[in-house]
């Protein structure tokens, strides 16, 4: 099985850093569907090329879902798109990336998130396989084992499941945003490119400021000609472990004041798993209930202590005991989140968009998030690891 694995290259390469990833990435079957972009004349890397460059470099098992020829039939917070699956905020990292992830047949391709400023990323290594304890290979929230250690190391098998400490690096917006402009630029048709951003929080700063960072942030992506975006609020990005979206309060004043600076522009909003249904249904009710939020994106991943063979700290250095667990293993809890947002749809009659992310690794797994209510389905650690999962999906429809 794991031989399986080392032939599918991952467009995004553990074994290599961010910053080689970053200039020489993407990989594997993303890397060959670039060349052949640039072949048919898609011309500089990342560049948009014309409508019949892209649907030149189509494989046909995309072709058959959007050659550019019969209309949209999904949606994406109101944008028309062939099918509504593609990849979330992470390993998509510049217009390179995002435009291999288009010509691969993902739809929705989102630009990794992004910040008013430069940011540095966590040392090498930042991906590390992760084996679970239970038979089928979950983790549910509240288990003993993310705090008693999970076991990580670099053997990666299937089905897939991995951690990853990035810290949430940014370049700088005089690079990402046209860098990210490129990325709009070279949708095919049917297809969206979907910004992420967040706020920065730095030492000093007082609430305002930080809540004011993200309208800046949202403003700087609203010029790249963004149609729509995804506002991170499930990183530990107020402090250790701490998430922005555990205070729904402070997240439905920040979009207000993004909402102000980007107008009519569609939002959605990261999530990480909520355990609480009250504080989940405060957060529909400061954002939805206020008319500044179209939608939520969940889950983003599940923190665990991890382990090596020895028990020991996996991930070198200091605050890096805790890290995200994705892929297969959180399927359960992303799953979970998205029914519990569709109930609370039903019940409070409030009309909003469910993006269902978590452990998508087969079309099974993409059917089960529909069934559960999501209107649309990413998959960051499944289609890293297998190139063709849109294909196969839109094979399985
Ligand atoms: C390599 C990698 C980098 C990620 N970086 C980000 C990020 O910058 N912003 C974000 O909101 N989520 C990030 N994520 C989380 C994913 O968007 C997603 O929520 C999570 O991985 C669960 O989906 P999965 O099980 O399909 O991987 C990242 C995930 C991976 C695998």
């Amino acid at each position: 099985m794991s031989q399986d694995l080392h032939q599918s290259e991952p467009f995004y390469d553990v074994n290599r850093t961010y910053e080689d990833n970053y200039e020489q990435g993407p990989f594997g079957a993303f890397a060959e569907a670039l060349k052949r972009d640039e072949a048919a004349g898609g011309a500089e890397s990342g560049s948009a090329g014309t409508p019949s460059d892209r649907s030149a470099a189509s494989s046909p098992s995309e072709g058959e879902q959007g050659n550019g020829v019969s209309a949209p039939t999904d949606s994406f917070l109101g944008v028309p798109v062939n099918l509504a699956f593609g990849i979330p905020a992470g390993p998509l990292l510049n217009s390179r990336f995002t435009t291999a992830a288009f010509r691969m047949g993902f739809d929705l391709a989102t630009y990794k998130t992004v910040r008013s400023r430069a940011w540095g990323c966590n040392p090498f290594p930042n991906v590390l396989a992760v084996h679970p304890r239970s038979a089928d290979g979950s983790l549910t929230p509240g288990s003993p084992e993310l705090d008693e250690g999970v076991f990580a190391d670099t053997n990666y098998e299937r089905p897939i499941s991995i951690s990853n400490s990035f810290g949430v690096p940014s370049q700088d917006p005089d690079l990402w945003q046209p860098d990210m402009f490129r990325a709009i630029a070279a949708a095919g048709p049917g297809q969206l490119l979907v910004p992420g951003f967040q706020g920065s929080r730095v030492e000093g700063m007082t609430e305002e400021e930080y809540i004011a960072d993200h309208a800046t942030t949202a403003r700087l992506v609203k010029e790249t000609g963004a149609k729509v975006m995804v506002m991170n609020t499930s990183c530990p990005n107020e402090g250790h472990n701490v998430l922005l979206c555990h205070n729904p309060l402070l997240v439905g004043r920040i979009a207000e004041a993004v909402k102000n600076e980007i107008g009519d522009t569609p939002l959605m909003v990261k999530l990480a798993y909520i355990p609480d249904d009250a504080a989940l249904e405060l957060m529909v009710q400061s954002t939805v209930g206020r008319g500044t939020v179209q939608g939520f994106s969940t889950i983003n991943t599940i923190s665990a202590r991890l382990v090596d063979a020895n028990g020991d700290q996996a991930l070198p250095g200091k605050g890096r005991d805790r890290s995200g667990v994705c892929g297969h293993a959180i399927r359960g809890a992303g799953l979970d989140m998205v029914s519990r947002l569709a109930a609370i749809r039903e019940k409070s009659g409030l009309d909003f968009a469910i993006n269902g992310v978590g452990g998508v690794v087969t079309p099974d797994d993409f059917a089960a998030y529909k069934r559960a209510g999501a209107d649309s389905v990413m998959s960051a650690t499944g289609a890293m690891w297998d190139a063709d999962l849109a294909h196969k999906i839109k094979a399985s429809l």
